[in-house]
């Protein structure tokens, strides 16, 4: 069958010969208005003066709508509803929606919106996580998340350090940007099409925008150019605009996002600033952590909540940590929302306990891998080996009971000649005066599950046609990760036919209804499975019609290669065994009257989560990683390679292991970005201030493939999920992200290694070096070093 096959992606041909349909693809209809966004000039203030005047009388305009001219709800918050669709009253970051623009073409609306006179009555925005929390300026309390007794454990403990650190956001730069096109029917209803990873979320707020009940509103999302989190929530404000737009104008309307309108105006990951001070034993065993994480959270609430909680969760990576006290800070600034991205806070909660590992292994004089390895969790064989003192128990109360991570470690660092090759980099620095080398191997244990229980369900819409064939609808949405192609061979294998038998339409609230996001990795392993109940319910009904007609039982028929076999050689009727194909038999049972088509629901089983205090089994089960990484820096320019990087990394048994090692690969290119090249850079003075200063490619540079490893082995590791998962398979589309912290840690090795050259001495403490390490940080990492020793 095809499961476990690396059959390519559904869409790789239409991918790559540009045939695949995006939502600009899409023929027009008649009398569609394009849209186009006025956005703020101010960080923070008040409208003093909005002179629109010329915008109504430029060429081809035909609705110009503002906030006042919302029917409903002007809000696109997705928890809390502190997001207006188009701001009513105070500015809260350079790039806010001030009103929007109808015109007859996309270049007519876009030229429209220039022509507006704004004056403000500015006030001080807040643009740093420093002076927001020299402020007290929260979207949400404060939270602390405490296990034992930390300050006693520092105390005791045989050393100390305390130390700081930060991590930048990132831009989603998916390569299809932001757009929603939204037709208007006669009915009072609206159909829209969205390029979101949430289809029914958008329809919950377009009904909340527009007065309008959730069955007057359907959307449609057959594929995304890239999603990557940011298509999450923050779909909705366009979604909301054109579904707007269109009712007023009684008129198709389509809004796409320019490239830079676009990344100026929608959310992206949170940047991070730490402080922690952490004790260890002398083979650096961590004995008590307390550390504050603080987040940049932009202007709204968004999914900041459940981003923070993630990072709260994923602070201990792959680590035991006994005394550990936390303290989360969900910083207010002028900036726009932050929002989900790839890992969703689990790669800024990892980035600080890599860092400090990297510090108390520096400060010992031990080799980094030792220093991981004793502090891992323990696995089944360790916990066998000491039941009663087995470390096992995460900070938020979930026994861990799938740990792989000491053998797959120990295996990586074998294949990858972690020995052999630390000493030859060492032996490289010692007589390369500018180049220097940097070597790290990190690992990666991530949560699988949506933190909130409710989220974790899905359903899906299985029609078997009369000809055998199947089309297939599920709730989740398909951003280029493969999710499509998975949940056909699940299908084609339930039934046992070709492929090519198998179509899906496109996901649509209006066939799988009340969907959760595609998100949180699960997309297969919800869908997959709500799938493959709807084919069992279809099969078992076309099993027994089968065990009728051949005279036998259920346990004597069996479907393979596109047949049915019913019976056995000495059947009752002496007919013996009986065999159609799929296609004879499904129109046979249709002729017999039997239901040829059914639904599949799935919920994950044995989650809970006490979202008060911060406790409980929030994810079914953890995915492993780990990564081995060289890098090299220009000790003059700061510029870095990555020279060399060995993956091995656990997807349980893969369904499908072209495209889990597709998602490694793109997970861990798109994590090195966020930790050496993109920079988000905002305005701190001036006319400007608060303005994205890095608001196009130009700017903000996503690695080429000219920064890929030229080396680039990666291998999925044999296991599988002790939980029954669909296949046993885990969820690959996030973990991997995190292994790109390995690039990190190989370049504060590297920037170490410079330093110790420069000045002649190895002091106790790691030089330091802020994320992204773009060469500007890299340099200022080895003079600081350097100054600093
Ligand atoms: N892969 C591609 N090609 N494009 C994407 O937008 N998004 C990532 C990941 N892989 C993404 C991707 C994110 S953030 C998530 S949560 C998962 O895919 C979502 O899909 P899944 O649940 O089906 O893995
Ligand atoms: Mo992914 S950040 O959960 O969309």
């Amino acid at each position: 069958g095809p499961i476990g096959k690396s059959i390519p992606h559904e869409s790789a041909h239409l991918h790559v010969s540009g045939q695949a349909t995006y939502i600009d693809d899409l023929p027009e209809w008649e009398g569609t208005l394009h849209a186009a966004l006025g956005l703020s000039t101010c960080a923070h203030g008040r409208i003093k003066k909005l002179d629109l005047s010329a915008v109504y009388t430029a060429a081809g305009v035909r609705c110009v709508y503002l906030a006042k001219d919302i029917p409903h709800h002007n809000n696109c918050g997705p928890i809390v509803a502190d997001e207006p669709i188009i701001a009513d009253d105070v500015i809260q970051f350079y790039g806010q929606v001030i009103f929007v623009v109808a015109a007859d073409t996309y270049q007519q609306a876009r030229a429209a919106v220039r022509l507006a006179k704004v004056e403000y009555e500015a006030f001080e925005p807040i643009l740093t996580i420093d002076d927001a929390i020299k402020a007290e300026s929260w979207v949400l309390p404060p939270v602390d998340l405490k296990r034992g007794e930390t300050a006693e454990s520092l105390k005791n403990a045989p050393h100390r350090l305390q130390g700081s650190s930060a991590v930048g956001g990132q831009e989603h730069f998916y390569l299809e940007g932001q757009i929603s096109y939204a037709y208007p029917k006669e009915d009072h209803t609206i159909h829209v099409h969205c390029s979101t990873q949430h289809p029914t979320e958008m329809q919950h707020l377009i009904c909340h925008a527009l007065g309008y009940r959730a069955h007057q509103v359907s959307v449609e999302a057959r594929r995304m150019g890239g999603g990557f989190g940011g298509k999450e929530s923050q779909s909705a404000q366009w979604a909301c605009i054109a579904s707007l737009l269109a009712v007023k104008t009684g008129k198709p309307v389509k809004l796409r996002l320019d490239r830079d309108d676009d990344m100026v105006a929608t959310g992206k990951r949170h940047g991070f600033d730490f402080e922690w001070d952490v004790g260890f034993d002398d083979e650096g065993r961590i004995l008590g952590l307390q550390i504050q994480i603080a987040s940049n959270c932009g202007f709204s609430v968004d999914l900041s909540g459940p981003v923070n909680d993630r990072a709260i969760c994923h602070i201990d990576n792959a680590y035991y940590l006994d005394a550990v006290a936390i303290r989360s800070l969900r910083c207010k600034t002028h900036t726009v929302s932050n929002t989900a991205f790839r890992g969703f806070g689990g790669p800024q909660g990892m980035f600080p306990i890599e860092y400090i590992i990297d510090d108390i292994a520096y400060y010992l004089g031990h080799d980094p891998l030792a220093v991981r390895l004793i502090n891992f969790y323990d696995d089944v064989t360790q916990i066998a080996a000491h039941p009663e003192t087995a470390r096992n128990t995460t900070h938020y109360g979930t026994t861990i009971t799938d740990n792989v991570i000491p053998s797959l470690v120990k295996e990586l660092a074998q294949s990858c000649d972690y020995t052999a090759r630390r000493a030859e980099i060492d032996a490289f620095n010692a007589q390369s005066p500018i180049i220097k080398k940097g070597f790290a191997l990190t690992p990666v244990k991530f949560g699988i599950s949506f933190n909130a229980t409710l989220y974790n369900q899905a359903g899906a819409l299985v029609h078997v046609y009369s000809d055998g064939t199947v089309l297939l609808t599920h709730g989740g949405t398909e951003m280029g990760q493969g999710l499509y192609s998975k949940i056909r061979q699940i299908v084609a294998h339930e039934f046992a036919i070709p492929l090519a038998d198998v179509r899906f339409s496109a996901t649509d609230t209006s066939r799988v209804p009340n969907t959760s996001a595609t998100a949180a990795s699960s997309g297969t392993d919800l869908n997959g499975k709500a799938a493959q109940a709807a084919c069992i319910t279809i099969r078992t009904r076309l099993a027994i019609f089968a065990a009728e007609l051949a005279h036998t039982t259920l346990d004597h028929v069996v479907f393979s290669e596109g047949h049915v076999y019913a019976g056995t050689d000495d059947a009752i009727d002496g007919k013996g065994l009986q065999k159609w194909t799929f296609g004879e038999l499904v129109l046979r049972a249709y002729q017999a009257r039997i239901q040829l088509w059914d639904s599949g629901f799935y919920k994950t089983p044995d989650i809970h989560w006490n979202p008060a205090i911060r406790f409980g089994r929030p994810f079914y089960y953890f995915a492993y990683g780990a990564a081995a990484t060289e890098v090299a820096i220009d000790t003059l320019t700061g510029e870095t390679q990555i020279l060399r990087v060995d993956v091995l990394h656990d997807v349980g048994q893969s369904i499908n292991p072209a495209i889990d090692i597709g998602q490694i690969e793109g997970g861990f290119i798109q994590g090195m970005g966020w930790l050496t090249s993109e920079e988000l850079y905002w305005v701190k003075s001036g006319a400007k201030t608060g303005h994205l200063f890095t608001h196009a490619p130009s700017t903000y540079k996503i690695p080429t493939a000219a920064d890929c490893p030229s080396i680039f082995n990666v291998k999925l590791f044999n296991n599988q999920n002790v939980e029954n998962t669909i296949h046993r398979s885990k969820a690959v589309g996030e973990p991997p992200f995190m292994l790109a912290l390995s690039v990190f840690s190989a370049l504060r090795d590297a920037v170490s290694a410079a330093v110790e050259a420069e000045t002649g001495i190895r002091t106790k403490l790691k030089p330091k070096l802020e994320a992204p390490a773009t060469p500007e940080s890299i340099l200022r990492a080895i003079h600081l070093g350097i100054s600093q020793p």
